[in-house]
């Protein structure tokens, strides 16, 4: 007997196999009965005629109820009209467990109850599709720098200092010592650019934001290239390059989970570079031209994000914010004193920002001022301090967030759905 999985099932057409899985749905009529297999790569239709399966297996089907385990066997037949395009001509059913009442039945049910059972929710096939998109954003993100020679080097998760601020830090207790969960890898990362030249970093990041919206977890996902050698502008190449890789990518490998999710595709083939880049100070004009009471100096809330996004088709480049409301590492401007040599991008259709970064503070003396500034403790950035002391060069990178980005990519208004266990401000459970 052959043993396969649903996704793989065209290849054995006209022949007996065997798939494991669960039960999605099923039917009958007269001495028909329709199943619904499901087995994680796939669903699949399957038949069984009353006089050709054995009685055993006729009579079980009756006692199966939604996500009961089960083995089918049956001869696989091409049908056209079958979702997936085959179907399977059922012979034996081996009962593997009796699932009680699923507590998830295919009518509408609230947020709060999917999300208190999200560890279920994710079999159903809008979350199943979702995740899958995850999962090609995140092969993609590792090939596009791979085949660009950058090293992957880790960053840790326990840190002792801050990068992004102070406010938004989740603090613990370190064998007696003070620790933080870390917000961002950019700081090691640096490091990281000095001995590999080219980096990235990949991991979990954590922000205990306040902020109750539907574009903030609490935990997230954060990919993070740092170039040695790179200035702003190389910068916003290398976004530009990688948002049109990742976009293209999950367009030509994840189409059919798309659809499902009634993605407009056509909106998603236009993501190709060059991308509309506007300064800090020409997105302000553009936000006071169409009326909107913002005062220069402020960072920029979601409605302005939507505004200024709304203008184009593509993902936009937004560079040269104020200094004095960004993270203490940025590069100051050399031809404006007020201005960070930084840049986010905005996905188009309202969706937010999805990457920041920008170019760092490079001169020892200049990075201490900062430091000061910020009131920052000189003790937990001896090491970071250390990187402008020997060898220090110009380098930039840039944090892209995974959940934005498949957010935006699956068309999906909130986070919570595009991270397999969302941690939000009211939740931690499951
Ligand atoms: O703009 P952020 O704060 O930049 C940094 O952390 C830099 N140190 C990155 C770097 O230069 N290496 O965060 C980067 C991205 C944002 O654009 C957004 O996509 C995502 O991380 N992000 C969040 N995603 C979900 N929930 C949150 N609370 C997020 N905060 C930031
Ligand atoms: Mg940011």
């Amino acid at each position: 007997m052959i043993q396969t999985y649903i996704n793989e099932i065209g290849q054995y057409v006209g022949k007996e196999v065997s798939i494991k899985g669960w039960l999605y749905n099923k039917r009958s009529s007269g001495k028909l009965r329709f199943l619904t297999l499901r087995d994680g790569t796939g669903l699949l239709q399957g038949v069984m005629f009353k006089d050709d399966a054995d009685e055993g297996t006729f009579s079980l089907f009756d006692r199966l109820t939604q996500e009961s385990s089960l083995k089918v066997n049956g001869v696989v037949r091409q049908d056209h009209r079958a979702p997936g395009g085959y179907e399977l001509a059922i012979r034996r059913i081996e009962l593997i467990q009796i699932a009680e009442e699923y507590p998830i039945s295919p009518k509408e049910h609230g947020t709060a109850f999917l999300m208190d059972h999200r560890h279920l929710w994710l079999r159903s096939s809008k979350q199943h599709a979702i995740l899958l998109v995850r999962d090609e954003i995140i092969s993609a993100c590792r090939d596009f720098f791979h085949e660009r020679g950058f090293v992957l080097v880790d960053a840790p998760i326990f840190t002792p200092n801050a990068s992004e601020g102070t406010t938004a830090l989740f603090e613990t207790e370190y064998f007696g010592e003070q620790a933080y969960l870390t917000q961002s890898g950019q700081l090691y990362n640096e490091a990281a650019a000095m001995a590999f030249g080219r980096v990235y970093c990949f991991g979990p990041t954590f922000r205990a934001e306040k902020a109750k919206t539907r574009r903030h977890l609490t935990e997230f996902w954060m990919v993070e290239p740092e170039m040695a050698f790179y200035d702003l502008a190389d910068t916003m190449d290398l976004a530009e390059d990688f948002i049109t890789y990742l976009v293209q990518r999950v367009l030509k490998n994840k189409e059919k989970e798309l659809i499902l999710l009634e993605r407009d595709l056509e909106k998603l083939g236009k993501v190709v570079k060059p991308f509309p880049r506007i300064s800090y100070d020409d997105s302000v004009q553009i936000l006071q031209e169409k009326g909107i009471d913002f005062k220069w100096g402020e960072d920029f809330g979601a409605a302005d994000e939507t505004i200024l996004s709304n203008e184009f088709d593509k993902p936009i480049i937004i560079h040269r914010y104020p200094l004095k409301s960004k993270a203490f590492y940025m590069k100051t401007d050399p031809q404006n004193h007020q201005l960070a040599l930084c840049l986010d991008v905005l996905a188009p259709e309202g969706y937010g920002e999805i990457i920041g970064g920008g170019q760092r503070e490079d001169k020892l003396d200049e990075l201490e001022k900062k430091i000061k500034k910020h009131k920052l403790p000189f003790e937990v950035f001896k090491w970071y301090l250390d990187l402008r002391r020997y060898g220090s060069v110009p380098h930039a990178g840039f944090g892209l967030g995974i959940e934005r980005t498949v957010a935006w990519i699956c068309g999906r208004s909130h986070l919570r759905e595009t991270i397999p266990f969302p941690r939000l401000l009211s939740r931690i459970y499951p």
